[in-house]
């Protein structure tokens, strides 16, 4: 028994459901942080039948609406006195939907993937803070490399209230973008999370199988488009590993503020200038992610729209 306790949200599929089965089997206490009742209790009963292990705790969470988060970590710091590991792995990817507002009023990606996973790291600090070795691993994704393309910038203006009717939306793009604001999340709260001894990082996933509820909530184009890679990509198994390694293993403790590749080695940014070799050696490998990552300018904005948004400048402890 390890003693750890490992919050995952979204945890009912996908890498987030495999990485619960790994957790519990090396004795983790669990909790699965899902959305919807039915589909967390199927899945922790799923984890706990795997591993005939019983600390699998459902608990619900919505990372879209900030009420939700607030309950939720005002219930684990009811239920625990310390939060070892947070892995924030859930994400909206619902390709080919239409714009939607989070409960809260921010556009759905962004208010899950980015705005949900800052504020979930300061209700859970203090829990956090208590842990001998506390990391937190934010998920993100290849789909930055996007950003290698120098024209590419987040644009912070498009975030609250409706979209602006002479500009394309398409949650692609926005989950393109929440990806890339959630790697510079990470970086720009690590020494503020370094200061409560706590490290952060995150981790570019660059393809998992999908699972088949998750296919489904997709457009038929991209439905088509996502089986024919669901062909190709390799079982959840292979992320879920790299979730429990970077979080436990001895060898990436104290480690923060880095974004590490699908092969667990630490990523660096891109050079000025590349050449076409380069830049090819960029596009088609996970050793550099984008320079526009380290820009200081959007980062210090980005946490300022977090903590302006989510309230989160002073949270319980
Ligand atoms: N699979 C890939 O090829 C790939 C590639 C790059 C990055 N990633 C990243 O890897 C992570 C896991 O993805 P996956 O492939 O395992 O996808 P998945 O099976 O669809 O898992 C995503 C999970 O997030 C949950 N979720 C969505 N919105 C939520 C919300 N508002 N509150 C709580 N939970 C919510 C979903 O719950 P419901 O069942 O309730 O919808 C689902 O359990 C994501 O961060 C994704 O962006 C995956």
């Amino acid at each position: 028994m390890s003693g750890r306790t490992v919050v995952i949200t979204g945890a009912n599929s996908g890498i987030g459901l495999a990485a619960s089965v790994m957790f519990a089997a090396i004795g983790d206490t669990v909790v699965m942080a899902c959305r919807n009742p039915e589909r967390g209790k199927t899945a922790s009963e799923a984890v706990i039948e795997a591993t005939g292990f019983s600390d699998v705790r459902m608990r619900l969470l919505d990372m879209a609406s900030f009420q939700s988060i607030r309950d939720f970590g005002e219930a684990m710091r009811e239920e625990f006195s310390h939060v070892d590991i947070l892995i924030n792995n859930a994400a909206y990817i619902e390709h080919g939907a239409p714009h939607r507002l989070s409960p809260d009023g921010i556009e759905l990606t962004y208010a899950t993937n980015v705005f949900g996973p800052f504020l979930l790291t300061e209700e859970l600090r203090g829990l956090l803070k208590q842990s001998a070795d506390p990391r937190i691993l934010n998920v993100a994704s290849n789909i930055i490399k996007h950003f290698f393309d120098e024209k590419k910038s987040l644009d912070f203006n498009v975030l609250r209230g409706e979209w602006p009717v002479e500009k394309r939306f398409r949650v692609y793009d926005q989950y393109r973008d929440s990806k890339m604001a959630l790697v510079m999340m990470t970086f720009a709260s690590a020494d503020s999370l370094a200061a409560d001894g706590i490290a952060v990082n995150a981790l570019q996933v660059n393809g998992a199988q999908m699972s088949r509820a998750t296919v489904k909530k997709f457009t038929r184009p991209w439905r088509i488009v996502a089986n024919i890679q669901n062909a190709m990509l390799p079982p959840v198994q292979e992320m879920a590993a790299n979730y429990v390694v970077l979080t436990t293993e001895e060898e990436y403790r104290g480690k923060t503020g880095r974004l590490y590749n699908h092969d667990r080695a630490e990523m660096i940014s891109a050079p000025d200038n590349p050449n076409a070799w380069e830049r090819v050696k960029q596009v088609s490998g996970a050793a550099y992610y984008p320079a526009y990552a380290e820009n200081k300018a959007v980062q210090s904005r980005l946490i300022g729209l977090c903590e302006e948004f989510t309230g989160a400048l002073q949270p319980p402890s």
